[in-house]
């Protein structure tokens, strides 16, 4: 069987795990060696139990980046948030399939749309126990889905194997950017990889190793 082509391998370093008293010189050292894009987690202690940051914060991170943004909204009523992150000029922006405010498929539809419009990526994430099959309706209108291999709210948590069958069933459906999150290591990242996802998103295995370069070039290499 001829396999479709599917998007290159990214690493996304998750600034969440970082330094944030340096937060200009960690994006500065985790560009330097090598990181594809920059992943930020924006929580709101609602829909997960912690609180990161607002637009504020990352309108400083766009201004001292050089590469994409991918931003992860945890929130409630994500569709009230849109704007202020789309103005910042982020490159991608997920928002969460389960988040209340999004139960209408319609208003989710919306939402999706007018990250598009802004010429912004779109992407939906979901938790570890949620179905594959409630991200299915929305995937000709994303370009980006984010499993969660933890439940979402917080670093260091350890990898769920459960959900690599889920990462091996959504890459059947959709050829776009497929993106797990959460207790990704180079081991973890490479399950994942064979599942078929192609951004490892990592927080604590890349911020807390003593060496970026060479925990971001573990999550490209086969292990072992
Ligand atoms: C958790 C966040 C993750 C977190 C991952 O809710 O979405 O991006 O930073 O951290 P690690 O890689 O430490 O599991
Ligand atoms: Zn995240």
């Amino acid at each position: 069987m001829k396999m479709p082509s599917l998007p290159s391998l990214l690493v996304a370093p998750s600034l969440l795990a970082c330094d944030f008293a340096h937060l200009a010189e960690e994006i500065r050292k985790v560009e330097e060696a090598g990181a594809d894009w920059l992943h930020v987690d924006v929580m709101d202690g609602h829909f997960v139990p912690n609180l990161t940051m607002g637009p504020v914060v990352v309108e400083a991170i766009r201004r001292v980046s050089r590469i994409p943004l991918d931003v992860h909204l945890m929130l409630d009523h994500p569709q009230q948030w849109l704007r202020p992150f789309l103005d910042v000029g982020v490159h991608y922006l997920t928002v969460h399939v389960e988040a209340p405010g999004l139960e209408q498929p319609a208003v989710l539809r919306n939402s999706l749309e007018t990250i598009r419009k802004a010429k912004v990526g779109a992407g939906l994430s979901l938790r570890p126990k949620t179905d594959a099959e409630s991200v299915r309706p929305f995937l000709d209108r994303v370009d980006l889905i984010l499993v969660m291999s933890v439940e979402p709210g917080f670093g260091a948590q350890a990898f769920m194997p459960q959900v690599v069958p889920k990462v091996r069933m959504l890459r059947q459906w959709f050829s776009g950017h497929l993106a797990v999150d959460g207790g990704i290591n180079a081991k973890t990242g490479e399950q994942m990889r064979k599942a078929g996802a192609n951004v490892l998103v990592a927080g604590t295995y890349v911020f807390r190793s003593t060496s970026y370069r060479d925990a971001i070039q573990s999550l490209r290499a086969p292990s072992g």
